[in-house]
């Protein structure tokens, strides 16, 4: 048997660790996807094959252990950090879904991915859901959307500690999103093109540990931390209204104002200044990194310069243009 199941990656426009902390967010799903197709194995373990990121791993049944292969197809002693991450989040979703423990034959997973890894893009996201997706589905177990957002966040806080249910709601339903934690997610109607342009800093971000960072800096100066995030709420209620209503320049002034604000919570570098501050030269009306910072991307939002941000960022790092897409989880 083989089924598949895709996710789309996500970008957030306000209120990135913001959310963590119960407020207020807006992010949409974008034009680029993970898909996890799952088919009966060779042998007793569970193989994952990523190839945009030459990932080949093994997870051990028996014991749970996840390696890494080398091109013979052997363990191998050293792996990557970030590779053996991202067969976290596989195994914690297989796991989720009766899978992962015991089998009763091995399984061959391949994930194709569009989303470049660590770019704040919710790559780990889309892989998680699509792989519960495709897993329920191998098991002819039914999920609602609901249930596959609530386990994909589960994933996340096993895997990477803190995490908001955003990335993982995001992938699961697509579209416009505004999102708090007592409503969940609300489909935002944009009165307004929304042309965005990512550039992105080649250097990961490790999301699990900039929340942490970001946690601290909020115990050893609470009085201070706690009203920028009460800051960052008004900015991101503030931005879903100028959204609905069209008014562009006020989307981009917000924006600008909310990646200050990112930046004195820590999760800012040199790097993706340069692309903030290349992008706004190169005519953007507003851009901030997203996602969790400390490497990753920036999004810039250029009505009527796409093409000179593009260009602009493209001469500095890797750019690309992301649309939105309302396509969530497919299977
Ligand atoms: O970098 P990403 O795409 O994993 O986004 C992280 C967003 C945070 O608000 C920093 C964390 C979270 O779980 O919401």
């Amino acid at each position: 048997m083989t089924v598949r199941a895709s996710a789309p990656g996500k970008a957030i426009l306000f209120g990135e660790h913001a959310v963590v902390y119960g407020k207020p967010a807006i992010a949409v799903a974008v034009d680029k996807r993970a898909s996890v197709t799952i088919r009966e194995g060779n042998n007793d373990h569970i193989q994952v094959k990523i190839p945009e990121l030459n990932v080949y791993g093994v997870i051990n049944t028996e014991t749970g252990v996840v390696s890494q292969l080398n091109s013979e197809g052997e363990v191998d002693q050293k792996p990557g950090t970030t590779d053996v991450g991202i067969m976290k989040f596989i195994k914690s979703a297989l796991s989720q879904t009766d899978l992962g423990s015991s089998p009763d034959h091995g399984l061959d997973i391949t994930v194709d991915l569009e989303i470049p890894i660590g770019a704040g893009l919710g790559s780990s996201a889309a892989i998680t859901i699509a792989t519960l997706a495709a897993a329920a589905r191998y098991n002819g177990q039914e999920l609602s959307l609901e249930n596959l957002a609530q386990m994909g966040h589960q994933v996340e806080l096993e895997v990477q500690g803190a995490a908001s249910p955003l990335d993982t709601t995001v992938s699961t339903l697509g579209g416009f999103l505004y999102f708090t934690h007592e409503k969940g997610a609300q489909k935002i109607k944009p009165a307004l093109e929304m042309p965005l342009v990512v550039g992105y800093t080649s250097h990961p971000g490790n999301t699990g540990f900039l929340v942490s960072e970001v946690r601290k800096l909020c115990q050893a100066h609470p009085t201070i931390i706690k009203p920028i995030l009460d800051i960052m709420e008004t900015v991101t209620n503030q931005a879903r209204e100028s959204i609905t209503r069209g008014d562009e320049k006020q989307v981009g002034e917000l924006m600008n104002i909310n990646q200050g604000l990112l930046d004195s919570l820590g999760v800012n570098t040199a790097e993706l200044s340069r692309l903030i501050y290349h992008a706004r030269r190169a005519g953007a009306t507003g851009s901030k990194l997203t996602g969790a910072g400390g490497g990753g991307s920036i999004i810039a939002y250029c009505p009527g310069k796409t093409g000179e941000v593009l260009e602009e960022l493209e001469s500095i790092e890797n750019a690309f243009q992301v649309g939105i897409s309302s396509k969530g989880v497919t299977w």
